[in-house]
């Protein structure tokens, strides 16, 4: 596990008519995290490549994309050519989540598979090899400001054991009604990437919010390892 969490605000909260400015409010984020809506693998619609790759000129953030999208196996290279640090691709969407991932890496990008709250991951322990990032969800993807169903943070804890063990390697990241309250529970499972859309966008400081989360994420994997 990182010494530190990494705190992956999500824009999806912003004001999407000054995104270079949102973007760059966030000073410290370690990520930027984009979420990308087709309105066919989830009932919204958002952005999509040419957005992301003006945000990869706007900003020197690592940029965090996740695909919502049906056919990832055709989309999902399009953004690590544009520049993206991690591209996270749905598996209850993909047709051959292996070869995506080797696609990815070769354009140089990082792989991540997500996994909506109700997809067990058992069946996925041996494709997680592939790939450099688990994205849990922990609302139904579609929109920001939902409810943190923390019944999934099972899989945080099945995933860090492997993890530990030296079975995976790789971030192990939440997304979905991460806030003050929240984050130390998932912390305290084995997260590492913290996704915050509300809890940072709708916050009067930003920047603030997101020193606020990673203290209390710290102190979350600090309680972590007193018991582990
Ligand atoms: C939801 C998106 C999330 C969203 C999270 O489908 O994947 O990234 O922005 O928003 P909050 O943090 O408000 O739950
Ligand atoms: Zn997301």
């Amino acid at each position: 596990m990182p010494q530190s969490p990494l705190i992956a605000p999500s824009i999806l909260s912003a004001d999407f008519a000054r995104l270079g400015e949102e973007a760059n409010a966030v000073t410290g984020a370690d990520w930027l995290h984009v979420d990308v809506m087709d309105a066919h693998f989830v009932p919204n619609l958002t952005l999509g490549l040419p957005v992301v790759q003006a945000l990869r000129k706007a900003t020197d953030i690592p940029l965090d994309c996740h695909l919502m999208i049906d056919d990832p196996d055709r989309w999902a290279i399009g953004y690590a050519e544009a520049g993206a640090y991690n591209v996270t691709v749905h598996v209850e969407a993909a047709a051959d989540p292996v070869k995506i991932a080797k696609d990815l890496r070769a354009a140089g990008a990082k792989a991540g598979l997500s996994v909506k709250p109700g997809t067990p991951l058992e069946p996925y322990l041996d494709v997680l090899k592939h790939y450099d990032t688990l994205l849990v969800m922990s609302v139904e993807p579609g929109f920001g400001g939902q409810k943190f169903i923390a019944e999934v943070l099972s899989k945080v804890r099945l995933v860090r054991e492997q993890i530990t063990a030296g079975r995976l390697r790789l971030f192990l990241e939440i997304d979905g009604g991460i806030t003050e309250d929240t984050i130390g529970q998932a912390a305290e499972a084995g997260v590492d990437v913290f996704v915050a859309g509300s809890a940072v966008y709708e916050a009067d400081d930003p920047a603030a919010a997101v020193e606020r989360l990673r203290e209390l994420a710290r102190a979350g994997m600090a309680a972590a390892h007193g018991h582990r």
